[in-house]
């Protein structure tokens, strides 16, 4: 008979034997820099509410901005839910429901603006993949196509925190973390403003409300002033690995998407948290 105690295997690990609670601990090994896994892959969120919501009028410029970055650039292209996520949210408020059973329904809204826009760069070999091959399965499908669509929304769905009714972790972001997750090249979120304003430029203050050519999501994370994204996306962005910075551009002044993806200032350009290499 063998003696068992000889065969035991002992797997060394560094965080064995201690919490994972205390950072003191846990950053010797888990505060280095991840490794960027699609570092030539450039993410553009186009705007639910600002664009998609527009229909032909804004969306075929667009799309046709698109098609003619697909030489220069691998995309992963995110849509935003918009209006028919607002009526969602107003209906299910109503009803009582849970920020859980809400944010489902709303990231679907966001996956059918992605379905749309895969349809119209279809004949470019573009189309909409879930979120499950975005996770898994990028590299090859941008090995066969040059760009592929997908849903901004996270998917928190039934997890989403509920810190508020209304799900906070929307379609900005859910583009910046998947961004930030993959180490791409950049992120550029397409409005129908020319950036951020001290001041909605839509709003009641609209004759005061200046243009902000740069900021840090430090700096946002300030002052409580609406902004055209998701306010998670200011916590999300100060504690960025990868990105910089984003850039906001407006999607209907034509060439902005464009100038923005060969690295030109065309609109607000937001510093992250992240470290500079
Ligand atoms: N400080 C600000 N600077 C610029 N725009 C602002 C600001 N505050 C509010 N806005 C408004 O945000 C609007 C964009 O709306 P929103 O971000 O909800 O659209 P969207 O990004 O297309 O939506 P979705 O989340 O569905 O993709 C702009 O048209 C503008 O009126
Ligand atoms: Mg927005």
């Amino acid at each position: 008979m063998t003696n068992g105690s000889n065969n035991i295997k002992h797997i060394i690990s560094p965080l064995a034997r201690q919490t994972l609670l205390d950072g003191d601990l846990t950053r010797p090994v888990a505060g280095r820099r991840p490794i960027r896994l699609l570092p030539w892959l450039q993410v553009v969120k186009i705007g639910g509410r600002s664009i998609m919501d527009r229909g032909a009028d804004a969306i075929l410029p667009v799309v046709e901005e698109l098609r003619s970055l697909l030489p220069e650039h691998r995309l992963l292209i995110l849509t935003g839910a918009g209006i028919r996520a607002r009526h969602l949210y107003g209906v299910g408020l109503d009803l009582g429901l849970p920020v859980g059973s809400l944010a489902p329904l709303a990231a679907s809204e966001a996956g059918q603006n992605g379905h749309i826009l895969a349809s119209l760069l279809a004949p470019e070999g573009v189309s909409y993949v879930e979120h499950p091959t975005i996770a898994s399965q990028l590299a090859i499908h941008l090995s066969a196509a040059r760009a592929v669509v997908g849903s901004a929304f996270p998917p928190y769905h039934h997890h989403e925190f509920p810190t508020s009714r209304i799900p906070p972790h929307r379609a900005d972001t859910g583009a910046f973390l998947v961004a930030d997750a993959l180490g791409a090249a950049g992120l550029t979120i397409v409005e129908d403003v020319d950036g951020v304003f001290t001041v909605d430029p839509n709003g009641p203050d609209a004759a005061s409300a200046q243009l902000l050519r740069e900021t840090s999501a430090a700096e946002l994370a300030k002052s409580d002033a609406t902004l055209p994204f998701d306010r998670a996306l200011v916590d999300v962005m100060l504690n960025a690995r990868h990105l910089q910075h984003v850039q906001i551009v407006n999607g209907l002044a034509r060439g902005r998407l464009t100038a923005a993806l060969r690295g030109e200032h065309v609109g607000t350009i937001v510093r992250t948290g992240a470290a500079q290499t």
